[in-house]
Parts: structure tokens; sequence; C-alpha cells
């Protein structure tokens, strides 16, 4: 089913809604967790935290870019992304993952990184890090690895250092 959704930057009064949609779409409290470690952490940028809302402004999905680095250069790392699961594939992720990319590219941000479904970030540009000589500490599947150049400039090569919450 395809739904046009309304998106909007996460404000104080969302903190728990956000919560409730990362608590129904994973297994365990870890991403939930991890988004308010975010909230507290330098690498937190407001307006980057974006929800595709219900038509009387219920958030049912969530996307969130914080800041991290490839070696020293700033970019932003797309994570988590999760939808209620009552309105998964309804494109609620797709627009919330949307409208934070173009809220990072309005402030002049220009590399995002993701750790994610290879099968699904694809749609928004994302390619292989690996690609652009991008990799990361851990072992991880090569193509779970992604990176897109907002201002279609050359990727950086390097690390990704991620912000401490992360624990990589
Ligand atoms: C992954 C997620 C954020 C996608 O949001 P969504 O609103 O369900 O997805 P959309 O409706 O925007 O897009 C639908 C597409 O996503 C694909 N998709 C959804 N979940 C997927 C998954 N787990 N793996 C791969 N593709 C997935 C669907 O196959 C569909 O593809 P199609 O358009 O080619 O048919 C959401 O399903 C979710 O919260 N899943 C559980 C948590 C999770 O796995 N988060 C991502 C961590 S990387």
């Amino acid at each position: 089913m395809s739904h046009s959704w309304k998106t909007r930057a996460e404000t104080s009064a969302d903190t728990g809604a956000v919560r409730a949609i990362s608590l129904a779409a994973f297994d365990t409290a870890y991403e939930a967790d991890l988004v308010e470690a975010l909230r507290r952490d330098p690498a937190w940028i407001e307006g980057l935290s974006q929800l595709a809302v219900a038509e009387d402004g219920t958030p049912v999905g969530h996307a969130l870019l914080t800041r991290c680095h490839i070696d020293t250069t700033p970019a932003l790392c797309l994570a988590p992304c999760a939808v209620l699961p009552e309105y998964q594939r309804s494109g609620a992720g797709s627009a919330a993952v949307r409208a934070a990319l173009a809220e990072a590219g309005r402030r002049g941000e220009r590399f995002v990184t993701v750790l994610g479904h290879p099968a699904y970030y694809p749609r928004f540009g994302f390619t292989r890090a690996s690609a652009h000589g991008i990799g990361l500490d851990i072992e991880v599947p090569d193509e779970a690895l992604m990176a897109l150049s907002l201002d279609g400039s050359s990727l950086p090569g390097g690390t990704i250092r991620y912000a401490a919450p992360f624990g990589i």
C-alpha cells in the first residue's frame, strides 16, 4: 500500500512516541536506548530526527541522522530507521528517510553513511561504501555498509568514526 505521508522534525513532545516506535519495530530496546543516548550526545543535530506522521499528527515512522566522521571529514550516520509494525511497507519509512536527507542537504551536510538492509537503502541513492574506499573497524557484510553524497561531490575514503553511543 502506498500513502503520501506527512513529515516533520521531532520536537520535545515526541520523545515518548519515538521510543515507542523503536520498541515496537525492533526485537530489543537497543535502538530505543540508542536514540535516547544520542539525544544527549554532541552528535545530535536538531532537525535531523524526522518523523512520518499520520493525519492526526501521531508519529508512525522515524529516521535519525547524527554526526559521524569518515576519518576526519564530518558526515552523518543514518540510524535507526523504524516504523510501527502496523504501518510498515506503506511508505512511512521512506518518507521519514527522505525528509531527513532533504533537511541535511538544506543544512549543507554532504555525506551520509548507513549500515543496514542492502535491499532498502539504494532507493535513496546509497551505494556500497567499499566502492568509495569507506570502511569500518569492525567486520560487517560488505553490502550492508552504504554511503551517499548529498551534493554529488565525491565521497571521501576512510574509516567511519561513529558517535560514542554506538559503541563501535
Ligand atoms: C525497515 C523499515 C524502516 C522500512 O520502513 P517501511 O515504512 O516499512 O518501508 P517503506 O514502505 O518505506 O518501503 C517499503 C520497501 O521497503 C522494503 N523493506 C521493508 N522492510 C525491509 C527489510 N527489513 N529489509 C529489506 N527491505 C525492507 C520493502 O520490501 C519495500 O520494498 P519495495 O518498495 O521494493 O517493495 C521498517 O520496515 C521497519 O521499521 N522495520 C523494522 C526495523 C528495521 O529493520 N529497521 C531498519 C534497520 S537497518
